[in-house]
């Protein structure tokens, strides 16, 4: 049940630092301090040459968050989403691995990606939270996320799980295909361990209802990010637009002044996303933002300088530039279920949304 919270929405966001805790658990190796994935050794990826990632919804915005990971890591790779891949999939051969990210394994539009894939002659992995699904079973390997049942229609931990075990396993790619299993990154490998209980002290001291009180009713809600933070901003509005039924948007920050900024105004708050990622060029979007009258309210570190310029700051912990963009992910995750429940929506269904997508 949903025991102490009014919605499994606000449950599941809470489960987060356990459900990351469960993802975590052996796959770092606590003498060595790096990777440990059972299924795939050090050396395993050491013949692929691109990624594809394949996804739909939120997954698909995991999956952004994991191929620009990878991308950042050196590694070749694409996010795309699977009801387009059957038209627009880029060349695939027997060096492409193909990892399908789908939470409830069932999802029809990455199932036929995924099979398209293995007729090519990709390797496939599926990243999923259910033992025993389709995708599971029809992939060459599956690797679980562990994040436990998720009640609500809204994915909420199973995207912050699905990053971290695309984090892990890109780093596993990035080091075989360096031809140096043994050079994981060890100081995001530290910050990944100590994601939970950053979530967990974040979450106890949230502004985020606060945001959400102060700019209901606004007509249409802006995301921007730049590198992690844009899959970031496209997820913080996709959650907004889904369970408040209120327009919502997420850009590219560098992208708001290519046509959006028309739609700018003091009724259109701005969630602007800092990651560490050329975070001087995304402050300077906001900024043109706030120069036509739209709120900014800043997701990023207390000594950020963001802090000043924004008009209201959701506070994350510091860590690496690859995890930044998962705590700011959360705070907006509050945000829209605070905003949605101020509005009175059915926040665990949200109307003509199932929770498995079954059909094409
Ligand atoms: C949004 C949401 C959907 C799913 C999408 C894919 O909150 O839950 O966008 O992410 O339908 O579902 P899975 O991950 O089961 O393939």
């Amino acid at each position: 049940g949903k025991g102490e919270y009014d919605h499994f929405m606000l449950k599941e966001i809470n489960e987060q630092p356990t459900a990351l805790a469960q993802a975590l658990e052996g796959r770092i190796d606590p003498d060595t301090g790096r990777i440990a994935l059972s299924d795939f050794e050090p050396g395993t990826f050491e013949d692929i040459e691109s990624v594809q990632f394949v996804a739909c919804g939120t997954s698909y915005h995991a999956a952004l968050y994991g191929s620009l990971a990878l991308n950042q890591a050196g590694v070749q790779s694409t996010a795309l989403l699977a009801n387009e891949y059957s038209v627009s999939a880029p060349p695939i051969d027997d060096d492409t691995l193909v990892v399908a990210v789908t939470q409830s394994g069932e999802t029809a539009d990455t199932l036929n990606a995924l099979r398209h894939a293995a007729d090519e002659g990709a390797s496939t992995v599926t990243v999923t939270n259910v033992v025993g699904s389709t995708a599971a079973r029809e992939a060459d390997e599956a690797l679980f996320i562990r994040a436990g049942p998720e009640i609500g229609v809204a994915a909420t931990k199973t995207f912050s799980s699905q990053a971290v075990m695309l984090t892990l396993l890109g780093q596993r790619i990035a080091a075989d295909q360096r031809g140096d299993p043994s050079a994981d990154r060890s100081s995001l490998l530290a910050e990944l361990a100590a994601m939970p209980d950053a979530i967990e002290d974040m979450l106890a001291v949230s502004d985020a209802e606060a945001i959400a009180d102060q700019y209901a009713n606004s007509q249409s809600y802006f995301f921007i990010g730049r590198g992690l933070g844009f899959s970031v901003a496209l997820e913080g509005a996709l959650k907004f637009k889904e369970i408040t039924y209120e327009h919502a948007e997420g850009f590219a920050s560098g992208e708001l002044k290519h046509g959006p900024l028309a739609l700018v105004t003091p009724d259109t708050p701005v969630f602007a996303v800092f990651t560490g990622e050329e975070d001087e060029k995304t402050l300077k979007n906001a900024e043109e933002a706030q120069t036509r009258g739209a709120p900014v309210i800043a997701v990023c570190p207390a000594d950020h300088r963001a802090v000043e310029v924004a008009d209201e700051h959701l506070e994350i912990p510091e860590t690496d530039s690859d995890l930044a963009g998962l705590l700011a992910n959360v705070q907006l995750q509050l945000v829209s279920y605070y905003a949605a429940d101020l509005l009175d929506r059915p926040i665990d269904k949200p109307r003509n949304l199932a929770k498995s997508v079954t059909v094409e």
